[in-house]
């Protein structure tokens, strides 16, 4: 038997790793902060069902429904209902299966399938309405974060970053990928919060309806540019990439995108999630992380500009401490140990590395 919040879920042969349990947490605490209870919420990944159980248990919402495609998954769900006294439908068939065939509208959608969410997107557009909240996870950080370039062109139609940024640019790419979907629906996105942990990629998104929604969120999606020789990097919305020569040492570039180049947190929602985690578990080093970051595109590897400028070691909390000082913002980031984020230029950053 495995406990984890008010659940408890005998695994058989359908997947659970308790190691997703923040994630799982987290998403409890969203949906517990923005759900009533007449929220419909889809878990259209059960597995065991550990997270639907969890969101009826939970929050308020009474009206869960959770799919599977694997029956041995499915039994599972069916027996885990049952033991949790839970009153949710339970359903053995595929999103896209189920989507074609429902009707009405859900509130809650979490997916969470093996490696990407590319194939489930475009099916979990034909079940949204202006306001639905989207939890999407991706475990193929390896095509999002350019280890398999080729195939993250193909899945997501995004050419990735294989460096030091490339996780924060896999996140980015996803939530790219998400945006033009939705725009084909005539929806915009709202980010309210993105976690990498491990080797999970997790957005928190909500929807808005509308032309001028779908549009103003692709107006935020465009292209990274990253120079290898003095690592300055430079980013610009829009469909075409303009800029390819680094403006600091006259290199070429290297181009990622499109990717998306807004926000990556909502932090009056982190903060509502922080302080329900806080009560409901103690603390949360992870989502405290992400409250304090500056949230803008990039962050700088303090590592990897003191190598490239052959200089001694410094600690990023030092380096951070002298942004500061010289009136900049600095903050850690949850993408990278050893990452800062500022708005200082790479020359004021190479003064307070040194
Ligand atoms: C990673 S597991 C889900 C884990 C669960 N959400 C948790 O937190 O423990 C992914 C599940 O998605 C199911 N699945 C994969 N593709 C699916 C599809 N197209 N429709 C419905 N379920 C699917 C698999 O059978 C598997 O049980
Ligand atoms: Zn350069």
């Amino acid at each position: 038997m495995y406990v984890e919040g008010k659940a408890k879920i005998r695994k058989g042969k359908a997947f659970l790793n308790p190691r997703a349990k923040f994630l799982r947490d987290v998403s409890v605490a969203f949906v517990a902060c923005n759900a009533s209870r007449g929220s419909r919420i889809l878990d259209a990944t059960a597995g065991t069902g550990i997270r639907g159980i969890r969101y009826y248990l939970e929050t308020k919402s009474k009206k869960v429904t959770m799919l599977d495609m694997n029956r041995s998954a499915f039994r599972s769900v069916v027996d885990n209902v049952l033991a949790n006294k839970v009153k949710a439908d339970v359903a053995f068939t595929s999103i896209q299966e189920f989507t074609n065939t429902t009707k009405g509208n859900f509130d809650f959608i979490d997916v969470d399938p093996f490696g990407g969410i590319g194939p489930y997107v475009y099916d979990i557009m034909k079940v949204v309405r202006d306001g639905t909240f989207l939890m999407l996870t991706s475990t193929d950080g390896a095509v999002l974060c350019g280890a398999h370039p080729s195939a993250c062109m193909k899945i997501y139609g995004s050419v990735p970053m294989h460096n030091e940024l490339c996780q924060e640019a896999g996140i980015r790419i996803m939530i790219n990928f998400v945006a033009g979907i939705a725009a084909q629906f005539n929806f915009g996105v709202e980010v309210l919060l993105s976690i990498w942990d491990a080797h999970y990629l997790r957005v928190f998104l909500r929807l808005r309806h509308g032309s001028n929604a779908a549009l103003s969120s692709l107006k935020k999606t465009g292209y990274l540019h990253y120079c290898r020789k003095c690592g300055f990097r430079s980013w610009e919305t829009g469909f075409v990439a303009k800029e390819y020569k680094c403006s600091e040492c006259g290199s070429g570039m290297e181009t990622a995108g499109k990717l998306w180049l807004g926000n990556m947190y909502d932090k009056e929602e982190v903060k509502r999630l922080l302080s329900y985690l806080k009560e409901k578990q103690g603390s949360s080093k992870e989502l405290e992380l992400i409250n304090d970051e500056y949230d803008v595109p990039f962050f700088y590897s303090i590592p990897v500009m003191t190598k490239r400028m052959r200089s001694m070691s410094v600690s990023p909390y030092k380096v951070v401490e002298r942004l500061r000082e010289k009136g900049y913002q600095a903050t850690k980031t949850q993408f990278d140990p050893s990452g800062v984020k500022t708005n200082a230029d790479i020359g004021k950053i190479k003064e307070c590395i040194t």
